[in-house]
């Protein structure tokens, strides 16, 4: 299984929302059984998703710590079953800005788990193992892991192509050591990935997916990345 996974972060008023839907929509054609095409919209448009474009595999860009309860502000995981499948936790953006901590991405796990909600657990370089050691290894192997060094992700969130992705070997050794620690069900790469690149990344045998952020911002972008990634999917079947 390979993952095309778009993040689109804190972008998109719900009319913008509805124009990307609009252009990508009539162009998708059935996925392979063996690509996973998930978007990670804001909350504020997951309904919007459900019901102009119901067959849009769907993710949230984090998840409460907490069950349902008195915690003002937060979406939690039992509220968005049903809506979602997938969730990222422990973004680096996430980490400096809202300062979540190892253990938010502990909490945050287990909450999605209960709910049937695979999670995405982003990592870099210096903190992967202390926080893949955190969580059970039951529940690790139901997430999947995502290696993002923060220096790659691109800074101007918008303009497509602006990041540098890193290295390939630096990509595939993370991974390759990643999934010698510990059992996940897949271990993804983020940072600057765009039409230009993915295929580079997809093709790898250890890279299991790729999460573009900025780029899946275009319609076409992300339409053209689908593309790609069902051209290598396609190929490796044959
Ligand atoms: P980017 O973002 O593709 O814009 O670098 C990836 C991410 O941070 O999720």
């Amino acid at each position: 299984m390979k993952y095309l996974i778009g993040n689109w972060k804190s972008n998109f008023t719900v009319s913008e929302a509805h124009q990307w839907i609009d252009v990508v929509k009539p162009k998708l054609s059935p996925s392979l059984d063996n690509l996973s095409v998930v978007l990670c919209p804001s909350y504020i448009h997951l309904l919007l998703f459900k019901l102009n474009f119901p067959n849009q595999v769907l993710g949230m860009q984090t998840c409460s710590p907490f069950p349902n309860g008195t915690y003002t502000g937060a979406v939690s995981a039992p509220m968005v079953k049903g809506l979602v499948d997938y969730a990222i936790v422990g973004h680096s953006e996430r980490r400096t800005y809202f300062k979540e901590s190892h253990q938010d991405v502990v909490n945050q796990v287990a909450e999605l788990v209960g709910e049937q909600i695979t999670p995405i657990i982003a990592v870099d370089k210096t903190n992967w193992f202390g926080q893949l050691s955190l969580i059970d290894n039951e529940v690790l192997s139901q997430s999947i892991v995502m290696y993002e060094p923060p220096e790659a992700i691109s800074k101007v969130v918008g303009s497509t192509g602006v990041g540098s992705a890193a290295p390939i070997t630096e990509v595939i050794n993370a991974i390759t050591e990643i999934k010698t620690e510990f059992k996940c069900k897949a271990c993804i790469y983020g940072g600057s990935v765009k039409s230009s690149n993915i295929v580079d990344f997809l093709e790898h045998p250890q890279i299991d997916g790729v999460l573009p952020g900025s780029a899946s911002l275009d319609p076409n972008e992300w339409l053209k990345m689908i593309e790609l990634a069902t051209a290598v999917v396609a190929s490796s079947q044959n």
